[in-house]
């Protein structure tokens, strides 16, 4: 598997890891801001220490680490000022309900506590606790707190917690904690602050247990666009089909199969500002899912009843809590034109990116795309280009869009 793209090259963060079960996933995320790019000094609190060792994280953050705000070494070689200065930002991750409530009040009794009361750096703080704490309206007065001094947050998640029950309060996966820092430092990006949606590649339709229907689309356009809009600070939902690509970076990845599944998460991923509809979606699907194979059983060849599957572009057009805008694609073989913009017209988008998929032009799975932008005003042709291109030049229509509306 290729490496991630280094997006936080260069940049310093320094880690704050606070005494919780979920420490374990600091580890991981200290690996993952590494792999990007980012160096990582990580501080721990006494108690991060019964959960994981100085070792450990000294050896995948690849230096010192440090915990006593009296260490003589420590103080000596960089002392805890210039630990909270010395960086672009920090991250508290585990950050406990305990912390939480010492940084809304000012205490620094330690050096974790020392350090985010000295620091002039931005803070993002991954809450980690148990749901009732969470709920607890002091956790609530203190995160208003943090927030009202421009301290961010990402997370918790919901699901099951370490002691067994169900609720908000796990610390958010470190993949998203790096996406969340990857949109910290893109904040003055064109697309800053706006949710994306992108459908890309096929449907998959079950025939039965081994078959089904699918078309030629590679998510190639698809996952290009969703990469783009992402690269321009837009935190970007990837709703895709079967296909050979990996999530592009800072992109939150959703895997279905089928266009009923596509529209759920599609409708799940709402409220959005911006909805890119490139995936090829099967029009129909058979009426009937067979719960076992099919046997050749050497009679006349099965007829397959089919049904018309929902339309996830018209669904998003007119739904209520319908993205500001929403961009279709139309696969055409013939006069593209009129038809792409009398689909436009019928499913209600915005914009509809015409693309000539007759036999020849390899739009389908391959690596350059040509297309016609359709808009209200008419149509604007782009010349032959790669479908990086494309996304990339699409990604700034967009935010061209956004800022002329501002
Ligand atoms: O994936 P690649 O190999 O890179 O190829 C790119 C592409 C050719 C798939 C892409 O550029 C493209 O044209 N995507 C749209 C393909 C398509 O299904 O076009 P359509 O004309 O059938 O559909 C029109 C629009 O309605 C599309 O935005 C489609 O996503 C949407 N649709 C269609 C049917 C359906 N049930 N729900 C939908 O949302």
């Amino acid at each position: 598997m290729n490496p991630p793209p280094r997006t936080l090259s260069g940049k310093r963060i320094l880690l704050i890891v606070a005494g919780g079960i979920a420490a374990y996933k600091s580890l991981d995320l200290i690996r993952r801001l590494r792999e990007r790019g980012s160096s990582v000094r990580c501080v721990l609190t006494a108690a991060a220490k019964e959960f994981v060792t100085p070792l450990s994280v000294a050896t995948l953050s690849r230096d010192k680490v440090y915990s006593d705000l009296f260490d003589l070494t420590a103080e000596n070689e960089i002392g805890h000022i210039r630990l909270a200065r010395d960086c672009d930002l920090v991250v508290v991750a585990p950050a406990t309900a305990d912390l939480i409530a010492k940084m809304a009040t000012g205490l620094a009794g330690d050096l974790a506590t020392t350090i985010l009361l000295a620091t002039d750096k931005p803070i993002l703080l991954a809450p980690a606790m148990n749901h009732v704490m969470w709920a607890h309206d002091a956790t609530r007065k203190n995160m208003a707190t943090l927030a009202a001094r421009k301290v961010t947050s990402i997370g918790p998640a919901s699901g099951e917690l370490a002691e067994g029950e169900i609720g908000a309060g796990r610390m958010s996966e470190p993949l998203d904690i790096v996406a969340a820092i990857e949109r910290h430092f893109n904040s003055n990006a064109p697309l800053a602050g706006k949710r994306a949606l992108v459908t890309s590649g096929p449907t998959h339709e079950p025939i039965d247990p081994v078959r089904y229907i699918a078309n030629r689309s590679s998510g190639k356009q698809g996952h290009a666009i969703a990469a783009a809009l992402a690269a321009l600070g837009a935190e970007t939902i990837l709703v895709s089909g079967p296909t050979n690509l990996t999530a592009p970076a800072g992109v939150k990845l959703r895997e279905i199969e089928s266009a009923q599944q596509m529209l759920a998460a599609c409708v799940e991923a709402l409220p959005a500002d911006i909805a890119v509809c490139a995936a090829a979606v099967a029009d129909w699907r058979p009426a009937t899912l067979g719960n076992s194979k099919l046997k050749k059983d050497g009679g006349a060849a099965p007829t397959l009843a089919l049904t018309e599957n929902p339309d996830i572009l018209a669904t998003l057009s007119k739904h209520a809590q319908r993205p500001g805008l929403v961009v279709g694609f139309a696969a055409e073989t013939d006069d593209l034109i009129r038809h792409a913009t009398e689909k436009r017209l019928r499913k209600g988008c915005d914009w509809i990116v015409a693309n000539d998929v007759s036999l020849g032009t390899n739009v389908f799975g391959g690596d350059a795309n040509t297309v016609h932008v359709i808009d209200k005003a008419g149509v604007e042709s782009w010349e032959r280009q790669s479908k990086e291109d494309v996304a990339h030049r699409l990604a700034l229509r967009i935010a061209a869009y956004f800022n002329k509306a501002a």
